[in-house]
């Protein structure tokens, strides 16, 4: 079989312009949105690969609370990227006892921005949590505040 032939016919005009076509779908520009606020925001601490630097950040990556759909676990998660938190906490067995800014709380995202980088999280780096919604993140908003220290 001729491959260079094969390959020819793939890159045709035809074949890349249908691809180009695929390319600029919504679905693709959405999740590229949660990315870019992830590496504004979030990155210089818990590094773009999601990996965190250990006993300074911790990791988002493989974060079992990311991939949880348990309502309970959500909340807290949200409350913590909307509110900030310190007072300490254990992941992977290391700790951590820095201080994790107000991300959602000091305006610099509303709400459909702070869904659309929590969701990429919990879709990235090997989390596969389900999308978290607008209810979630109101009643979140609602409660406030963690506890310092309490997780
Ligand atoms: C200035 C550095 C910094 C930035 C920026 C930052 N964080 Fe954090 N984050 C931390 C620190 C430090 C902790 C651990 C707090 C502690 O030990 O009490 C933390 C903890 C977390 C945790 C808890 C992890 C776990 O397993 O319990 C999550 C989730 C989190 N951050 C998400 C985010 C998100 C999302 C953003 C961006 C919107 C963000 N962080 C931006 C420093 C940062």
């Amino acid at each position: 079989m001729n491959i260079r032939k094969k390959v020819k016919s793939i890159t045709s005009t035809a074949a890349v312009s249908s691809l180009a076509l695929l390319l600029s779908i919504p679905v693709v520009q959405a999740s590229s949105d949660g990315e870019t606020l992830y590496m504004q925001h979030c990155s210089v601490c818990h590094q773009p690969d999601g990996q965190g630097i250990p006993s300074l950040f911790p990791p988002l990556a493989a974060n079992l609370q990311m991939s949880s759909d348990d309502p309970e676990t959500i909340q807290e998660y949200l409350r913590l990227v909307i509110f900030g938190y310190h007072g300490g906490l254990i992941v992977n067995n290391q700790v951590y006892s820095g201080k994790m800014p107000p991300i959602g709380e000091v305006g610099r995202l509303n709400d459909s921005e702070l869904l659309e980088l929590i969701n990429y999280q919990r879709s990235s780096w090997g989390n596969n949590g389900r999308a978290v919604t607008f209810t979630e993140l109101a009643t979140a908003r609602e409660a406030g505040r963690l506890k310092p220290g309490s997780k």
